[in-house]
């Protein structure tokens, strides 16, 4: 076993690993020159020994930090006392565990476990269509929002309103309709006979840290009473307590008919969870909609154990991220090139008046790793145990690094 290890990372340096990625792997992305190989809370380590505060968590998967010590003993003892894996044709103990503990904590009633967030929406997607074909609700017709994100397979880039993620991959899977966010009027208007539900992050994150109104969310969610439409919000990543409350819809007193959850929710294991009402998940049966890998035995158990930490992280996320914010803003009125800051708990973006691109190599060279998106957002999402000291480190690397900036 451990010569095993010993083949994988023995005589690897930097520029060999950077050679060999463009070698054998796929080019899909522009990765940052970095290669990790350790982490710890907060922590990351690369191949040279550099350690880095993280403030992306993995894309907002490590919300409990990196290697909890609860989650890999968890972890272990499951592997080596249970099973890793054995497929859906038969009962999977921890997988109805965790089920009864989302939903509980979600108010919806069913849950379908698959792998991703994209394939999470992909069942939330079939899911609405074919409770929406049983039941005469429009002709499968989703509406989905501007900048709004919601995967890569092709219905999900079809969900998303990204030409840069669809042009080449024609044709493209029918149904969706896209309209601005935060604008009731436009999403009335938009509504049509063909509709059949509405598809909406509550917390935009790749689109830049766009927080839904909350007279429009609350506003949606009447709307689709009224016109007896389904509503789905995508959690993915503003879910699983990066808001400061386990789900974001909390901070606005309504719920969605179908839930989609990933990222954090395994704590860096592989996992995503479609919820719904009882009577909209009631609309699949045997057949209906399956996955090999959706929630096995570790999967499942990794998020019981991932689920119950968060539980206790929500307080600190709320405090950290009021102080976060805070401090971003003291940046703010420091340099006029900061156009807003914002942010719900954890999960926070900074606009600036240019590309970000450089801010995030410059930040990486000092040892913190941040994220842009939408081209000018700056991302943080660090792990929801972030504290004081971390926070006050990285905005005085940022203070250091705009105050280089000539623009
Ligand atoms: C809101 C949202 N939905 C869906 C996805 C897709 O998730 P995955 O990359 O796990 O397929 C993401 C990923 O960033 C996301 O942020």
């Amino acid at each position: 076993m451990e010569n095993i290890l010993k083949e994988i990372y023995q005589n690897i340096g930097e520029k060999t690993i950077m050679e060999e990625d463009k070698r054998y792997i796929m080019n899909t992305y522009s990765r940052l020159p970095i290669v990790p190989i350790r982490g710890q809370g907060v922590y990351i380590e690369d191949i040279n020994g550099k350690k880095y505060l993280d403030f992306l968590s993995g894309i907002g998967v490590n919300n409990i930090g990196h290697c909890n010590p609860k989650l890999i003993e968890v972890i272990k003892e499951q592997m080596e006392n249970f099973l890793i894996h054995t497929s859906n044709l038969y009962y999977i103990i921890p997988q109805i565990k965790l089920a009864n503990k989302l939903t509980k904590l979600s108010g919806l009633d069913k849950v379908f476990f698959s792998n991703s967030g994209a394939e999470a929406n992909e069942t939330a997607i079939k899911l609405a269509r074919k409770y929406g074909k049983d039941n005469n609700i429009g002709q499968g017709e989703i509406i989905t929002m501007e900048n709004g994100f919601h995967g890569r397979t092709l219905t999900t880039i079809t969900a998303t309103p990204k030409v840069d993620y669809q042009r080449g991959f024609e044709p493209l899977p029918s149904g969706f309709k896209y309209v601005s966010f935060n604008d009731l009027n436009k999403l009335m208007e938009s509504i049509s006979p063909k509709t059949t539900a509405i598809m909406i992050e509550p917390i935009q994150g790749e689109g830049g840290i766009n927080i839904a109104d909350r007279n429009y969310l609350r506003g949606v969610r009447e709307l689709c009473d009224d016109r007896n439409l389904l509503l789905i919000f995508d959690e993915v990543q503003c879910g699983m307590g990066r808001t400061g409350k386990m789900f974001a819809y909390e901070h606005y007193n309504i719920k969605p008919d179908i839930l989609t959850l990933a990222k954090a929710l395994g704590g860096g294991f592989p996992i995503g969870a479609t919820l719904a009402k009882e009577e909209v998940a009631n609309a699949f049966g045997p057949g209906s909609h399956g996955s090999t890998f959706g929630g096995n035995h570790i999967a499942t158990v990794s998020a019981y154990v991932t689920l119950s930490i968060i539980e206790d992280l929500l307080k600190n996320t709320q405090e950290m991220g009021e102080y976060f914010i805070k401090k971003l803003k003291s940046l703010q009125r420091k340099y006029s090139f900061i156009r807003d800051v914002r942010g719900m708990g954890l999960m926070i973006g900074m606009e600036l008046s240019f590309n970000g691109g450089e801010i995030v190599k410059k930040m990486l060279e000092k040892g913190y790793l941040i994220n842009c998106t939408s081209n000018t957002v700056l991302r943080f999402l660090p792990p929801l145990i972030v504290e004081k000291k971390h926070i006050d480190a990285l905005v005085d690397s940022l203070d250091d690094v705009f105050s280089e900036i000539d623009v």
